[in-house]
């Protein structure tokens, strides 16, 4: 399995890079689950299967809080196992997909994220590739509900705030000791050369590799004001196909096994 988190700060463009990357991999190998880690996203509207979501891992989380104590004595891993296949993981035509949901609420769920963390970690040996559309804070990964990551793509606009951001998630991934091999930056939103330039400066002091500059595109803009999902776009867009390169570059990355 090869698991990209795709992070960077609110608005950047982490939705529309993770859902064309689901996209395209899923051309590619019906082995993918497509992750939505941000309470605040959209990934099922943007790949267009919004109607296939039924219950949040969240809701599942707190189903199992209120009926754990009725339990008794069976095993609850395989409660929640069971409950996350038969509730939670949407299956697509050509990939699956799961959503996070909301943080947990008041009390102590730290049984269940633990119980949680298990499962999850299994499930997902289950793919090849797995994309993740994070948070800004990694907040999964913090809590370790997700515990790894192997590529880390981080999308910054050209906002000084998208760059800091960028910055910070740098070391939050190695404080958090994710274990990546890499992370990358693509660069969305870029309507001049100046500001293309600024951020190929930031990627070349953080040591960061650049795999793509993305245009403002009417296209998207189009397809999101029509509330089409994002692979709709224009086949001949600038986004399009430079985000078609950024997957076969990730479809051609070392796979480790775990
Ligand atoms: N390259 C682009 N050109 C035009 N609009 C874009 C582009 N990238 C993103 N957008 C728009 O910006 C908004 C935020 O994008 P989104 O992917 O949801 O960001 P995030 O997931 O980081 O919050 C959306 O309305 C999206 O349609
Ligand atoms: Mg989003």
């Amino acid at each position: 399995m090869t698991v990209i988190a795709v992070a960077g700060k609110g608005g950047t463009g982490k939705t529309l890079v993770s859902a064309l990357l689901v996209n395209f991999i899923s051309e590619n190998t019906t082995s993918v689950l497509a992750v939505d880690a941000d309470p605040d996203s959209n990934l099922p509207e943007a790949l267009g299967v919004a109607d296939e979501v039924r219950k949040t891992l969240g809701e599942i989380r707190e189903l199992f809080q209120v009926s754990r104590d009725e339990m008794g004595t069976m095993n609850k891993e395989q409660w929640l196992e069971g409950k996350i296949y038969a509730e939670a993981i949407c299956e697509c035509p050509r990939y699956d997909l799961l959503v996070m949901g909301r943080p947990e609420g008041e009390g102590c769920y730290c049984f269940a994220n633990s119980l949680l963390r298990g499962v999850l970690k299994r499930l997902m040996r289950h793919y090849e590739y797995i994309v993740i559309d994070t948070e800004a804070g990694l907040e999964h990964f913090s809590r370790k509900t997700i515990d790894s990551a192997d590529y880390i793509i981080i999308v910054t606009d050209m906002s000084r705030k998208g760059l800091a951001t960028a910055r910070r998630i740098k070391e939050l991934a190695k404080e958090l000791k994710l274990n990546f091999r890499e992370i990358y930056l693509v660069a969305n939103r870029i309507t001049s050369k100046e500001a293309e330039n600024t951020i190929r400066e930031f990627a070349y002091e953080e040591g960061i590799e650049i795999l793509a500059v993305l245009p403002y595109d009417e296209s998207v803009a189009e397809v999101d004001l029509r509330g089409e999902p994002v692979t709709a776009i224009d086949k001949d867009s600038e986004v399009y196909k430079k985000m078609k390169e950024v997957s076969n570059f990730i479809l051609r990355l070392p796979v480790e096994a775990r």
